[in-house]
């Protein structure tokens, strides 16, 4: 899998109203990456996310996997938003059945897989829960698994744990993280925390607004240590203030 995006600029409005909001957005995902898109609210990590996923049309440049331009949704891209995105009336087992009976799948094919996605994620005894009854962290448990049973190409991860509290926040990176390493998946991350980032990701891009762009690149090549120990090693704070310096610089009215 290659994924694409080439010299990517998008506006909204027109005429004099036009506002470009993503300015010759340019970077690539193999097989097997974990790349993520960092930048505060409003660099436009969402509409990079949005044009990927096939939901908005590019102004200009190009996007594509496997050399095959995107032109509108596919299940080759799978999704998570920020808010819970479940069918609040279906059970944790029907929601994540749900993409792959839409696929035309057989019902055997469906059962197993729901059952051995559901493991995946670590909520098999939770399959006949209706979303109310499990906790945020266990519905974007539920979510990813969903979106990972439909065998998409790339995961697409928009600010996935932004609703979570801190602890259980972190519990997901750690489960994110682990599930990168056991199941090989290839991800795009969205996130305006840097730490989430660098935490997570092999690739990380840094976005600014005004317009949106990719002002810095880095390749996280610290040792990977176990989460809790990498969050506070020297190296990690070190590489994660130099990088957090940056971005003030580039957003002076954040500055205090
Ligand atoms: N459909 C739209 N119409 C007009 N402006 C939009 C639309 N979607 C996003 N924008 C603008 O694009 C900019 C980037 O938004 P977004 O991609 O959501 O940023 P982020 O996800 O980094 O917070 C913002 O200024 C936002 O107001
Ligand atoms: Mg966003």
């Amino acid at each position: 899998m290659h994924l694409q995006v080439s010299n990517v600029c998008k506006s909204f409005g027109h005429g004099k109203a036009a506002k470009l909001v993503l300015d010759n957005v340019s970077f690539e995902l193999h097989s097997g990456q974990f790349v993520a898109l960092v930048g505060s609210s409003g660099s436009g990590k969402s509409t990079v996310m949005r044009l990927i996923a096939g939901l908005e049309s590019i102004s200009s440049g190009a996007i594509s996997i496997d050399g095959q331009p995107v032109t509108g949704p596919g299940s080759d891209r799978g999704m998570v938003f920020q808010k819970y995105s479940l069918y609040p009336w279906l059970s944790a087992a029907q929601n994540v059945a749900f993409g792959m009976e839409l696929q035309g799948r057989s019902r055997t094919d469906v059962r197993e897989r729901t059952s051995y996605f559901l493991e995946v994620v670590g909520l098999a005894d939770s399959a006949r829960c209706l979303p109310r009854e499990l906790s945020g962290g266990m519905q974007q448990r539920i979510a990813i698994a969903r979106a990972l049973a439909a065998e998409p190409k790339v995961l697409l991860l928009d600010e996935p744990f932004g609703a979570l509290d801190i602890q259980i926040r972190e519990s997901m990176q750690e489960f994110l993280h682990q599930l990168w390493q056991r199941t090989g998946l290839t991800a795009l991350l969205i996130t305006h925390d840097l730490e989430e980032a660098l935490l997570l990701a092999n690739r990380v891009h840094i976005m600014a607004p005004n317009p949106g762009r990719l002002v810095r690149s880095v390749e996280m090549t610290l040792d990977r240590a176990p989460m809790a120990q990498l969050r506070v090693s020297p190296e990690f704070l070190a590489l994660r203030e130099d990088l957090a310096q940056g971005l003030r610089v580039l957003e002076p009215n954040l500055q205090p």
